[in-house]
């Protein structure tokens, strides 16, 4: 869970200071607090599952750039007992009662590998991506990272998913996007773009819910 600084006085540089006051007077991190999200991210997916009806109980899920959690909890709660989430991320990320956790880069081929061998052939209802680089803040470096993460998540949707199978991704508005969303529609039946309200404007993130895989 997102802990609030303690009481200590310590200088922080102007960027920082600005930084945690605009996150500490967040109302989606003052939420997460009270709701007991580990992070403000879990509004974004519960808002989408409030407008698609992502989720339901006893499904399969990937969860990709997954920590600190929040989307994890989110689908833990929604596919209870009998479903499946299988997590992943680059950072470690705390146990999660229902959430099968995968620390590795997802740039490498063992991290996909781990997650087709903990889904032992089952079929995939959902495969979400929220991955993003540590921004830079310079696009030339920044976009096509971003664009590579999402990439590789659509080669593992459409490796897991069967037909009929929804996808969920993160995608930054720039070089790529278009091309991405033209790839995206040649796979899946149907693409919306969503830009939930816990996304903040200036972001240039927006996500792609890409439904009925055609296989
Ligand atoms: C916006 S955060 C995800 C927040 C998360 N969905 C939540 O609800 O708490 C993006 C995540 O992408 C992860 N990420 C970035 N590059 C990655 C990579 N190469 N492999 C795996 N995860 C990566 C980051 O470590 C970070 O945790």
């Amino acid at each position: 869970m997102q802990q609030k600084p303690p009481g200590r006085k310590r200088s922080v540089s102007k960027t920082s200071a600005s930084w945690m006051k605009e996150h500490f007077d967040d109302q989606y991190v003052k939420q997460s607090w009270q709701d007991g999200y580990r992070s403000r991210a879990s509004y974004k997916l519960l808002e989408l599952d409030e407008k698609d009806k992502l989720f339901r109980s006893g499904m399969t899920v990937i969860d990709l750039g997954a920590a600190p959690g929040g989307w994890s909890q989110v689908a833990a709660e929604k596919v209870g007992p009998e479903g499946v989430v299988i997590a992943s991320d680059i950072l470690e990320m705390d146990a999660l009662a229902g959430v099968d956790f995968i620390q590795g880069d997802f740039t490498e081929g063992s991290v996909l590998n781990a997650v087709l061998e903990r889904l032992r052939n089952r079929p995939v209802d959902l495969v979400m991506s929220d991955m993003a680089p540590n921004m830079s803040g310079m696009a030339a470096i920044d976009q096509p990272q971003a664009m590579y993460l999402v990439e590789l998540a659509l080669e593992l949707a459409r490796e897991t998913l069967p037909p009929g199978g929804r996808f969920l991704a993160k995608v930054f508005q720039g070089e790529g996007f278009d091309a991405y969303l033209k790839e995206l529609r040649g796979s899946f039946d149907r693409v919306v773009t969503r830009k939930p309200g816990a996304s903040r404007a200036r972001s240039r993130e927006v996500y792609f819910l890409a439904e009925g895989f055609r296989g």
